[in-house]
């Protein structure tokens, strides 16, 4: 790395820092509590409007429930490692040879399921313009695609803002692997105030959805570099599984994330303790480690247990995605001042990050 693009990159973090904590001391004062019902006067049928949208979208396609859901998790997440801004250590705390696979993860679903937003973002831009953030749209639309699988009811805080950030492809970039051990996971969520027992429980949103085999053929064919597969897949499993992702096979090939993908149940828990986990991350939750074995346990013979887990999770997540500065945007793919636009424009920024990481690395 040239000593003038390690200067570019130091550069750019100072500007990017400045930028946040400007935007972050200006909008101070507007911070408000999340709560329920936050729109019941400005704009009492946002929440009728939106679960609508998932429900039209489910019936054209039962997929769209999980693809939408999806969303809470990285775009929180996402969004908060950006709010935090100077310290992007979740972001580049990985090697330089992770970014690509992670990059991948940007993937068709996330394109579709954002149409359903998109869709709900209309629908209540028709009856009220510019009062429902695009952050609250997505919350809302998480809740109700679990609702309209099959899973619990509950009432969301509202109040969000939507970042300033414009990229929905940054939200990619801190997507827990697939490949993730236990303890990993146990370390990623801790960095949110979420226990073991939150992230068992928000794991089981792989109740619903499909994983590709992309995300599997590691563990299939070669886990931890070892030549071998996981040793925690049950064996008929595992010839299931080969047929459908054979090792040069099209990795965009999907499978169910659990045996009943369509259905938000506790199956997904049954499904690891007889370890048929799809992805390394969730039979890892059983196989990998003790402290989050026993939850999975729990779980698989109570159902009740985890949905009543799932549910504080998620309000938890939820919750933390208000640390941020914000606007209501109009357009849920783009900020409302294409300048910042621009400088938040974290596709673009990729090139920054990358520089990033080898300059601390080295
Ligand atoms: C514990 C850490 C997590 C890891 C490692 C993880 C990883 C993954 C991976 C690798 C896929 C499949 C992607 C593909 O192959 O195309 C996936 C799908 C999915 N994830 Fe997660 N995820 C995690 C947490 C969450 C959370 C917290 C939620 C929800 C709030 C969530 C919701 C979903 C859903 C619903 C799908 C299916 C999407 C679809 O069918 O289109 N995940 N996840
Ligand atoms: C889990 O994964 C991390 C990061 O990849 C690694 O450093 C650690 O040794 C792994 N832990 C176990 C118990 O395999
Ligand atoms: C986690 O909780 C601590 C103590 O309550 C707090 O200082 C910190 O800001 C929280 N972190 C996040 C990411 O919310
Ligand atoms: C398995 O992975 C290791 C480490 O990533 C690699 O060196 C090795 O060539 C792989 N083996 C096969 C059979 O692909
Ligand atoms: C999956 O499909 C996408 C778009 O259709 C394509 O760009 C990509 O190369 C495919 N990936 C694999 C692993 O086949
Ligand atoms: C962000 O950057 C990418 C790559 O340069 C570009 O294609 C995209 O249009 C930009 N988006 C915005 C909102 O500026």
């Amino acid at each position: 790395m040239t000593r003038v693009s390690s200067f570019l990159a130091v550069f750019f973090l100072l500007f990017l820092c400045l930028l946040i904590l400007s935007r972050r001391t200006r909008h101070a004062e507007a911070v408000a509590p999340l709560r329920p019902g936050f729109y019941a006067q400005s704009c009492p049928d946002a929440e009728l409007l939106a679960r609508d949208a998932v429900r039209r979208a489910m019936a054209r396609d039962a997929r769209s429930a999980a693809s939408v859901m999806r969303l809470q998790s990285p775009v929180v997440m996402g969004k908060l490692n950006w709010a935090q801004g100077c310290d992007a250590s979740l972001l580049l705390d990985d090697t330089p040879t992770m970014l690509g696979e992670k990059l991948s993860l940007s993937n068709i679903n996330s394109l579709r399921s954002f149409d359903v937003i998109d869709e709900a973002k209309e629908a209540v831009e028709r009856v009220c313009p510019g009062i429902v953030s695009c952050a609250d749209i997505i919350v809302m639309a998480a809740r109700d695609a679990v609702v309209l699988s099959g899973g619990p009811q509950w009432k969301v805080r509202l109040g969000r803002k939507d970042s300033l950030s414009a990229s929905q492809e940054a939200s990619d970039e801190i997507m827990p692997s697939p490949r993730a051990n236990a303890s990993s996971l146990i370390n990623l969520f801790q960095k949110f105030n979420l226990s073991v027992t939150d992230m068992v429980a928000l794991s089981g949103s792989h109740s619903i959805g499909m994983g590709r085999c992309f995300s599997i053929v590691f563990r299939l064919y070669n886990q931890s570099g070892t030549g071998l597969p996981d040793p925690h897949i049950d064996p008929r499993f595992r010839r299931h599984l080969d047929r459908l992702c054979p090792a040069a096979g099209d990795g965009n090939v999907t499978g169910g994330l659990d045996s009943t993908p369509t259905k938000f149940d506790n199956q997904y828990f049954k499904d690891l303790v007889m370890e048929k986990g799809f992805l390394n991350s969730d039979q890892t939750l059983y196989s990998g480690d003790g402290r989050t074995r026993e939850v999975v346990k729990r779980f698989s013979l109570n159902q009740e247990a985890f949905f009543d887990a799932f549910v504080e999770g998620m309000l938890k997540m939820g919750d933390l995605q208000f640390e941020q500065p914000g606007e209501i945007r109009r357009n849920c793919r783009a900020v409302n001042n294409q300048p910042l636009a621009q400088i938040y424009n974290l596709s673009r920024g990729i090139k920054e990050v990358k520089m990033l990481q080898s300059l601390l690395l080295n």
